[in-house]
């Protein structure tokens, strides 16, 4: 009797959008795995019994996305340092009957950093604009990665407050809040900007900082990658400064997922960047 298919999902709500079945399912392909992966679409309401029974529908595991990485992280029977800190969790798989999780937004940052741009991690400081989930994660990385002296600006100060309060007492790094009409001052000689807001996703440039202050050797990059050449990444571009866009994190943290659920470590190639843009530029 043949085996049936080692089974993966991506759950979300709405997850019709999502890039997440193009990219596993190249995965499976180019690696001939006898597997699947589904999206599906999961209302809040219904969230909590869909994870609780993801071994009985024969998932070995699966991505939580839009709105559930909260709620996974308070549902899970185990998540590791990232998903505890970050507080959300973005992977899950089952092992003995336990569900556990873990956040891979972080580490898809990194290793696309790694990749486009190696020794990214030796800046001395670096700007994350916003303070939202994406800004936990990204926070959570550059700790990881020991540099020095990072400075969180928000619209709203406070929750850039809370959040440079609440990973100050783990770490090594220098966490600095600046106000919003600051944000010149939070640039100045900064090596790295990150935009982790929305910013720009209309493709409009108004709302673009001034990126005057910014040391000339500094890397800018923006986790939104539509449009892929966000308007901040096209206004470094013409001041000729390094440029590293959203999409690699995205292909990077779905890495860690296929490896746990299908046994074999994919790799982030051009051919299935390639394929991804291609399916933005269908509008899909
Ligand atoms: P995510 O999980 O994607 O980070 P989020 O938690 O809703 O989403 O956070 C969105 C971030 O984008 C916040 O930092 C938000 O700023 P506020 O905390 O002030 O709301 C920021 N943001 C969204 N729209 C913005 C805009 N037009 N200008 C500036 N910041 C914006």
């Amino acid at each position: 009797m043949a085996e049936s298919p080692v089974k993966a999902f991506v759950c979300g709500h709405p997850v019709a959008h999502s890039r997440s079945p193009l990219i596993h399912r190249h995965w499976l392909a180019s690696h001939r795995i006898n597997g699947t992966y589904e999206a599906v679409d999961v209302a809040p309401e219904d969230f909590a019994s869909f994870l609780r029974s993801i071994g009985e529908a024969g998932f070995r595991g699966g991505n939580v996305t839009i709105p559930h990485k909260e709620a996974a992280f308070s549902l899970v029977d185990d998540a590791d340092d990232a998903a505890s800190k970050i507080g959300a969790i973005n992977t899950v798989w089952i092992d003995n009957n336990r569900l556990i999780g873990t956040n891979t937004d972080w580490s898809g940052f990194a290793a696309n950093l790694d990749a486009a741009a190696s020794d990214w991690d030796r800046v001395e400081s670096a700007m994350i604009l916003g303070a939202g989930g994406a800004a936990r994660a990204i926070l959570y990385a550059l700790i990881k990665r020991g540099v020095p002296d990072i400075r969180i600006v928000n619209r709203t100060r406070e929750r850039a407050d809370a959040l440079a309060e609440e990973f100050s007492t783990s770490s090594a790094s220098r966490i600095t809040v600046f106000d919003w009409s600051s944000l010149t001052n939070a640039l100045r000689d900064a090596e790295m900007l990150i935009n982790t807001t929305s910013i720009g996703m209309d493709g409009n440039e108004s709302e673009v900082p001034d990126l005057e202050p910014l040391s000339s050797a500094a890397l800018i990059t923006d986790i939104v990658y539509v449009p892929l050449e966000t308007p901040l990444l096209k206004a470094a571009r013409r001041r000729e400064l390094k440029v590293v866009d959203g999409l690699g994190m995205l292909l990077h943290q779905a890495v860690p997922g296929f490896e746990k659920w299908f046994g074999v470590r994919p790799d982030v190639t051009a051919e299935l960047r390639n394929l991804v843009i291609a399916d933005m530029d269908n509008g899909q």
